[in-house]
C-alpha cells in the first residue's frame, strides 16, 4: 500500500510572522499522527524559517513553484537549486498558476525536468475546467496535461500527481468520492501505458479542490486516491490536523481489513 501523502497549499497567505504560528501551533499536533506523509507548502519567503520550525519533526516542507533555469537573470524566480535546499517537494502547475500566470503546458514541463533533475518531489497538478467536465472530456483533458507534462521524462521518480477539478478549487464544491476515484484510476493507467505498472503502482495521486475534515473521509476511503492536496482548510491548524488525522485512521482501518 502506498503510504498517503496530505499536502497544504496555502497560497499566497500568511506573512512570516503568522506562517511561524501556524507551523508552530501543528506541528506537535501533526507529529502524534502515523502513516501519513504530511507536507506543508507556505509561500517562498517563510520557507527558511518553517523549516528551522519543523527542524526533527514527521512534517516536511514544499514550495508551490519554481523556475526551470538553475540560475541566472531571470528577476523575481526561484531555482530547482535553491528550493532543494531547503525543500524536498514543489508544487508545479497549479491551474492557479496557469490561469493567472500563463502557465503553459510546455513550461510545466520544463518545471517538471528540472525539479527532477535536482532532486526535488514535484507535485505536478492536473485537472479539468467545468465546461469540459460538462462535455465530457476530463480523460482527454487529463490524457493531455500528463502527456505534454511529462514529456521527455523516462523516470518519474519522486513524482506526485495532484488531480485537481478546476471548477473544485476554492468553491467548496468538491467532486465526489467516486468522480475523483473514477479519475485518478483511469490517470494510474495511464501512467502504466507511459511508463510500467510497477511505476504506476508505485506513484502517489492526490486529489484536491475543496477538501475539508468534514468530507476528507469520503475520498479517503477510495481504493485508488493516495491523499489530498488542501487549499482553504490546510490554514486552519485543528482543519488540518483533522484531515491528516482521519486519513491516519483509515489507512489503519484498511489495512486490518486487507
Ligand atoms: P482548495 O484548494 O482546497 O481551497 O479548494 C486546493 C488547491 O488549490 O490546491
Amino acid at each position: 500500500m502506498r503510504v498517503p501523502i496530505i499536502a497544504g497549499n496555502w497560497k499566497m497567505n500568511t506573512t512570516v510572522r503568522e506562517a511561524t504560528n501556524l507551523v508552530s501551533e501543528m506541528r506537535p499536533l501533526l507529529d502524534q499522527i502515523e502513516n501519513v506523509d504530511k507536507v506543508i507548502c507556505p509561500p517562498f519567503i517563510s520557507l527558511a524559517a518553517v523549516k528551522e520550525l519543523i527542524r526533527g519533526s514527521s512534517v516536511k516542507l514544499g514550495a508551490q513553484n519554481v523556475y526551470f533555469e538553475e540560475k541566472g537573470a531571470y528577476t523575481g524566480e526561484i531555482s530547482p537549486l535553491m528550493l532543494a535546499e531547503v525543500c524536498e517537494f514543489v508544487i508545479i502547475g497549479h491551474s492557479e498558476r496557469r490561469q493567472y500566470f500563463n502557465e503553459t503546458g510546455e513550461m510545466v514541463n520544463k518545471k517538471i525536468l528540472a525539479a527532477l533533475k535536482t532532486g526535488l518531489k514535484p507535485i505536478l497538478c492536473i485537472g479539468e475546467r467545468l465546461e469540459e467536465n460538462e462535455a465530457d472530456r476530463t480523460e482527454e483533458i487529463v490524457t493531455e496535461q500528463l502527456r505534454s507534462s511529462l514529456a521527455g521524462v523516462d523516470y518519474p521518480s519522486g513524482l506526485i500527481i495532484a488531480y485537481e477539478p478546476i471548477w473544485a478549487i476554492g468553491t467548496g464544491k468538491a467532486a465526489t468520492g467516486e468522480q475523483a476515484n473514477e479519475t485518478i484510476g483511469f490517470i494510474h493507467g495511464k501512467i502504466a501505458k507511459l511508463y510500467s505498472d510497477e511505476i504506476a503502482q508505485a506513484l502517489p495521486i492526490l486529489y484536491g479542490g475543496s477538501v475539508t475534515a468534514a468530507n476528507a473521509t469520503e475520498f479517503m476511503q477510495q481504493p485508488e486516491i493516495d491523499g489530498a492536496l488542501v487549499g482553504g482548510a490546510s490554514l486552519k491548524a485543528t482543519e488540518f490536523v483533522s484531515i491528516v488525522k482521519l486519513t491516519s485512521q483509515i489507512r489503519a482501518n484498511l489495512s486490518e481489513e486487507s
